[in-house]
């Protein structure tokens, strides 16, 4: 099975770090390669040895599901090795640093690091240390970039484009990277976005990000094309920001009642996990006319095929050098 090569000289990147400082064309590059994937993708043995010989190593420091396993997966389908480091087995369970730690893995020559960290921040700070191409899987409240553009495929495959569409991220906009990342991606490419949510979870630069902001989910969500809701990321909250998460679901929960606000045809998203019952009612999710959140997590294996073969062609253009500074940094653990 093969595919039109890629010209790496259109996309100057070496890591994809954040969606914010990407081009308009750099962001329809790479949803135009993730578009070529998804139909190979759901071919019986679709794989391709665009990446046979590279390695990608997945360093994960929070808990996930989709991501890191889609990132696996995309790896595996274009031909490379492919090494999930278990953080509660590896090093970092004595003590080693964030830093300590790629440097190590930095002397094995890996291709690509996709790395995942709760701190905002952490993985620009690897990018500087390694001679790898770094993916950022999200790090703290940041950026999220790959799910941004998963959901960007997932909006562009459904309804032909992405400019001009209104689209309303609704829930806990403060502590999402996901709704950052997705912020800078809909401006860049012309959408309209509303942030929808209790005052105490929007961020205080929110006026700053070009954005309209609502605080009522039927005033917010009218005439939408597109409603994208937002899990409440308990585990990054140090106070309450809410009452109940019964009351919570009362004024913030997307249900039917709700949902009449926005467009007839207007497309539900979510980045999951999902919590069923607080952000979101079950019927809605699970509405399979409406709700594309199955989809999305489909169009992130597409999407991450994209990302690492344009990082992995345009190091191989590169070609760095390593020096041996490289290989006594990291000390075997
Ligand atoms: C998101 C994340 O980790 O930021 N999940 C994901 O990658 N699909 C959103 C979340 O955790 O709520």
């Amino acid at each position: 099975m093969s595919k039109t090569p890629f010209d790496s000289s259109v996309y100057p990147q070496r890591h994809l770090l954040g969606i914010e400082g990407l081009s308009p064309v750099d962001i329809a590059l790479l949803l135009d390669r993730a578009d070529e994937y998804v139909e190979l993708n759901r071919s019986v043995g679709g794989k391709l040895d665009t990446l046979t010989g590279r390695t990608v190593i997945n360093l994960f420091y929070e808990a996930s599901t989709r991501t890191r396993t889609s990132f696996e997966l995309a790896a595996k389908r274009l031909g490379a090795d492919v090494i999930n480091m278990s953080i509660s087995t590896s090093s970092v369970k004595k003590g080693e640093t964030l830093i300590d730690t790629a440097m190590t893995l930095n002397a094995m020559h890996p291709d690509v690091l996709v790395a995942r960290h709760a701190a905002s921040g952490a993985v620009k700070l690897l990018s500087e240390k390694v001679n790898c191409a770094v993916i950022n899987g999200g790090d703290g409240r940041h950026e999220h970039p790959t799910q941004a553009l998963l959901d960007a495929l997932t909006i562009r495959r459904r309804k032909g484009h992405l400019d001009n569409l209104q689209v309303a991220i609704c829930g806990d906009i403060l502590h999402s990277r996901v709704a950052r990342s997705n912020i800078h991606l809909l401006n860049t490419m012309g959408a309209r976005v509303r942030l929808i949510a209790p005052k105490t979870l929007i961020p205080a630069e929110a006026e700053r990000l070009g954005v309209e902001v609502f605080h009522d989910m039927k005033a917010g969500l009218k005439d939408c094309d597109i409603v994208m809701m937002l899990r409440l990321q308990t585990e990054r909250m140090q106070s309450n920001f809410f009452p109940t998460m019964r009351e919570y679901y009362h004024f913030f929960g997307l249900d039917y009642a709700k949902l009449e606000a926005a467009k007839p045809d207007a497309l539900i998203m979510h980045p999951g996990p999902m919590n069923r019952g607080v952000e979101i009612a079950s019927d809605v999710a699970d509405d399979i006319g409406r709700s594309a959140i199955r989809e999305q997590v489909e169009m992130g294996v597409a999407v991450r095929m994209a990302c690492l073969e344009v990082l992995s062609l345009n190091l191989a253009a590169e070609q760095p050098a390593y020096d041996d500074d490289d290989e006594e940094a990291g000390g075997a653990a």
